[in-house]
């Protein structure tokens, strides 16, 4: 991983672990979705990549109960921590945690049933080692399964926050093919990346679904602009008036997401899924 990159997500991790709570909530229809299109279930051996603070890995550790395990895994240590903080205080004792990167996994070839990663892939310096390394430890028959966002104008959790940015600091569009969220947003994209890298049976599903959690306009700026290294990058070259100026713009334009002071955003994620061959 570029070194850039790597202090930009080590600087992040605080944040990741400050609002693991929410963001589990936030984005369990997505778990759920690779729970189910990976065929994970009780007993089975797992392998979370990129794990961030901890999801999906706990709430799959609960679906394969104490007979299973599964092993939560990131690039970036103070991600790995926050993440075994967070199973002692779920008080799950079925997880393994390791830091490592994607495409250099410390583990035998076919340890594993199947292999997840939630809104990591996109950010991999070489994602077709990942998947190759992803598919390497998995067991033949078992399943690679990876969610990654389909395009930033489908998803207002995205575009209400970068449309009043991009008013206040130059954002060039993003170089295709380079790491960033929405680096795999076209729909077969990761699919071709997937076969290529040897998987059978590659299947793709759009999932769409809401992002939902109890917070305020207020708290969920708080949250985007402390969790995104590119948000706290930009808000930076700007003044104190300026960026109190954004918060209010981004707290006007998600308004009508937030019914009941409750956040609700329709969201579109790419569910892309295949198997070792046997
Ligand atoms: C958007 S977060 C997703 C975290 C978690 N899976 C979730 O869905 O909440 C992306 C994660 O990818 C990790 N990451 C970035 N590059 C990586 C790499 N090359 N190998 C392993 N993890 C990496 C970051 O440290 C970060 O925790």
């Amino acid at each position: 991983m570029q070194s850039d990159s790597m202090s930009e997500w080590r600087d992040s991790a605080p944040y990741w672990g400050k609002h693991a709570p929410t963001i589990r909530v936030m984005f369990a229809p997505v778990t759920r979705a690779l729970i189910e299109d990976a065929g994970v279930r009780e007993g089975q051996t797992v392998l979370d990549v990129a794990g961030g603070p901890g999801e999906p890995s706990l709430t799959i550790a609960e679906a394969v109960g104490p007979s299973g395990s599964v092993t939560c895994t990131d690039a970036v240590a103070e991600m790995v921590s926050a993440a075994g903080g967070e199973a002692r205080r779920r008080g799950l004792s079925n997880v393994r945690f390791r830091r490592c990167e994607a495409g250099r996994l410390p583990f035998d070839a076919d340890s594993f049933d199947a292999a997840v990663c939630r809104f990591g892939a996109m950010f991999f310096p070489d994602p077709s080692e990942a998947l190759r390394d992803m598919l390497r430890v998995t067991r033949p028959g078992g399943a690679v399964s990876l969610a990654v966002w389909h395009r930033s104008d489908l998803n207002p959790y995205s575009y209400t926050i970068s449309r009043v940015t991009s008013r206040f600091v130059e954002t060039p569009p993003a170089e295709p093919g380079a790491p960033g969220a929405f680096r795999f947003a076209e729909p077969g994209v990761l699919a071709r990346l997937l076969e290529e890298a040897g998987a059978a049976d590659v299947r793709e599903r759009l999932l769409k679904f809401h992002i939902e959690a109890p917070i305020t306009p207020a708290e969920f700026w708080a949250m985007r602009s402390e969790t995104s290294g590119t948000l706290r990058e930009k808000l930076t070259g700007l003044s104190a008036e300026e960026r109190v100026e954004v918060a209010q713009e981004v707290a006007e334009s998600v308004r009508e997401f937030f019914p009941n002071d409750r956040m609700s955003f329709p969201a579109q994620v790419i569910i892309v899924t295949g198997k070792k061959p046997i």
